[in-house]
């Protein structure tokens, strides 16, 4: 008997978070997520998670990261692609500290941005916070605080969340007793997809479509009738509101009301009550809720950055959690190593014209 997708599987145990999807609660190193994420500064997470305590350190890159980043920049890569390629250079250090790519991936980001808006990348900065720095890397300006802690805030909350995909994959990888940075390059790949760490970008550009709040519910309407899926809602393990999302429209509401286009953060709200009420007529035997998704989408264009970063930002809080599984996987783990149920043919005789032969 196969379980599709692993659902229900406990394929790990971990000390750095529990997600408990029926009471919609999510416990970050002993501490909920809505206690934590907004009051600790990230480098106090890293703490919690690496026993680190210098990031500020390792924010450097080599300069095959710098090369490559041009060359990607050249070509046009995705930023998100461009990380994953960048972040391998940081192999090339050797034995790198264990917070290397924690410390590094604000850098990359930040570099890969400016290349390729034909700006020179800002030199590195060791007098400012992580989540300072990551908004320094990007424009050359020092942050206002609250957008610094609007954003720590946002790194704070999707630092780790038990074994969605993209830890799960850095598990596996290091499982095998190989790198860190394999297992943290594989982690990327896992989490562009749409499915998982690539669904804000489409979650915002659905309330940018929507544009005015007469339009939601037609425009839902007209989404979920074509049998398609509303980006940010809906999760594999919250049957009730994701609480990052809570945190995030908190962290969301107190920004635009000092910084932000009020009308927008207003359209989303209406815009996700109409989401919610579509789905439960569409979908009356499915439990879906507001994801972390939905406000990652809003409270990161409030910040200024840009769509197609919004993945990679959300790969600059996580490589936390991957590093942080990874060193928990190797001292406490064993190979991961699942089977499969045969569904293929059996007893077939092996005929030299293979054009002959079925296929599967
Ligand atoms: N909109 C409409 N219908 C949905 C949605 C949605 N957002 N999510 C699930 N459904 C429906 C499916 O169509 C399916 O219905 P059916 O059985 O009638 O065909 C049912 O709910 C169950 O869907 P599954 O695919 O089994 O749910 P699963 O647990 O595999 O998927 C997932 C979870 C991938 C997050 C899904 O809800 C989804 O695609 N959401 C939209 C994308 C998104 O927001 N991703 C970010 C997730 S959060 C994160 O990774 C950080």
């Amino acid at each position: 008997m196969t379980t599709q997708g692993l659902d229900g599987v406990v394929a790990a145990s971990t000390r750095l978070s529990h997600v408990d999807g029926e009471a919609g609660q999510l416990t970050l190193a002993g501490y909920a997520v809505e206690d934590l994420a907004p009051r600790a500064s990230f480098e106090e997470v890293a703490r919690l998670f690496l026993n680190t305590h210098d990031l500020a350190r390792h924010r450097a890159i080599p300069d095959a990261a710098l090369h490559l980043l041009e060359a990607c920049a050249a070509a046009r890569t995705p930023p998100i692609d461009a990380l994953r390629m960048a972040a391998g250079t940081l192999s090339l250090e050797g034995e790198a500290d264990t917070a290397k790519a924690v410390a590094a991936f604000p850098t990359i980001i930040g570099t890969y941005w400016r290349l390729l808006h034909n700006q020179p990348p800002v030199p590195v900065r060791t007098d400012i916070n992580h989540a300072a720095h990551f908004l320094h890397q990007l424009t050359g300006t020092e942050p206002p605080p609250e957008t610094a802690r609007a954003l720590e805030t946002y790194l704070n909350t999707v630092c780790d969340h038990g074994l969605n995909a993209s830890t799960f994959a850095a598990r596996v990888i290091i499982s095998t007793h190989s790198d860190l940075i394999s297992a943290i390059a594989g982690a990327i790949g896992a989490l562009k997809g749409p499915l998982h760490g690539g669904a804000p970008g489409p979650a915002l550009q659905m309330v940018f479509d929507i544009a005015t709040p007469e339009n939601a519910e037609p425009f839902l309407r007209a989404k979920l009738a074509a049998g398609e899926r509303l980006m940010g809602f809906g999760h594999r393990i919250y049957r009730v509101r994701d609480p990052r999302a809570d945190v995030l429209a908190a962290a969301a509401e107190r920004f635009y009301n000092t910084a932000g286009d009020r009308k927008l953060y207003a359209l989303a709200r209406h815009v996700e009550a109409t989401a919610l009420r579509l789905l439960r007529e569409y979908k009356p035997d499915r439990r879906l809720d507001t994801n972390v998704e939905f406000y990652t989408a809003l409270l990161l264009h409030g910040l200024g950055l840009p769509v197609e970063l919004f993945t990679p930002t959300f790969a600059a809080g996580r490589v936390l959690g991957w590093t942080a599984h990874c060193l928990e996987q190797l001292r406490d783990g064993r190979l991961i190593r699942p089977q499969s149920a045969y569904t293929g043919p059996a007893g077939l005789t092996y005929a030299k014209n293979l054009a002959s032969m079925p296929r599967n």
